[in-house]
């Protein structure tokens, strides 16, 4: 079932753009490399693509420039920042990738960034994503990765950053080992043509991953204290490491992973 939003529905751009924090850094810190793949994909112009788990929507906006003569349909479960994209070939849809459905064989390229590695049904969700793609449609995905933080010189940084990632993992369901994976899990589904790439990023200094992961640390911080797997003034340390002009080091990954529906 999908649940589309006419266009009357579709509120118009405002100036006040109420995107939380925490996507806004996504979007700054991932933007350029993902649009780099994208573009490397050589979509056509009359592509019709879909992302999945859009977000800000500002890639699915990029995507839908790119295909002047095609359409991209970008759906999230929470319309709030994506309904503010607006382009004539640009569908907003409400639509949950773990129970809804869209005709198979639909799509010349499905995208998703930062999506799959939070939902606990990822591969029976993939594996009805790549139904949806045509015969020689490609799927390009991007997911965090927690390799570089297990090995973070700074205890405070490592230990509440991990700690995190439990809670996320017993509350969400999201699995950042997962991705690290790559790509076995395109392999697995029967894709071809596939390629793989890694990207790393730096924190400290207020940078966008900075800011993203900032976010998550002081917003799960409660949960992580009252697991007692780190302290307040730990949680509190590391939060501020985020912001601080005097801290250096490696933040998530993003795995890259894309491949081929066998035409
Ligand atoms: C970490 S954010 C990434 C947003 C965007 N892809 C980006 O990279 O900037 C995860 C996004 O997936 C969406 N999402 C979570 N569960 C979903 C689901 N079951 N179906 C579709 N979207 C989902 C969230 O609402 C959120 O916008």
């Amino acid at each position: 079932m999908t649940a589309e939003l006419t266009e009357q529905e579709i509120p118009q751009q405002s100036e006040e753009d109420s995107t939380p924090a925490w996507l806004t850094a996504l979007r700054d810190e991932l933007d350029p490399t993902s649009r780099r793949r994208l573009a490397a994909l050589e979509p056509r112009p009359d592509w019709h693509c879909l992302e999945i788990g859009a977000g800000s929507g500002t890639t699915a906006r990029w995507l839908a420039e790119r295909c002047p003569a095609g359409k991209v349909i970008a759906t999230d479960i929470e319309l709030g920042s994506l309904s503010r994209q607006v382009a004539p070939n640009l569908e907003i849809v409400r639509h949950d990738v773990t129970t809804d459905d869209f005709p198979e064989q639909s799509f010349d390229l499905i995208y998703a960034r930062y999506v799959f590695a939070h939902l606990r049904s990822r591969e029976a969700d993939l594996a009805r994503v790549v139904s949806w793609l045509k015969p020689g449609g490609l799927l390009l995905l991007e997911e965090p990765a927690q390799f570089p933080v297990e090995s973070a010189r700074d205890d405070d940084y490592r230990e509440v950053s991990l700690a995190t990632l439990e809670q996320y993992r017993e509350q969400v369901g999201t699995d950042l080992r997962w991705p690290r994976t790559f790509p076995a899990p395109l392999l697995d589904l029967g894709l071809q043509d596939i390629g793989v790439e890694a990207s790393l990023s730096v924190v400290g200094g207020g940078r966008p991953m900075s800011l993203f992961w900032g976010e998550a640390l002081k917003g799960w911080g409660p949960y992580v204290v009252s697991a007692g797997t780190a302290s307040e003034e730990q949680v509190e340390r590391a939060a501020g490491l985020m912001y601080s002009d005097d801290f250096w080091d490696l933040g998530l990954a993003t795995m890259a992973a894309w491949g081929r529906r066998p035409a």
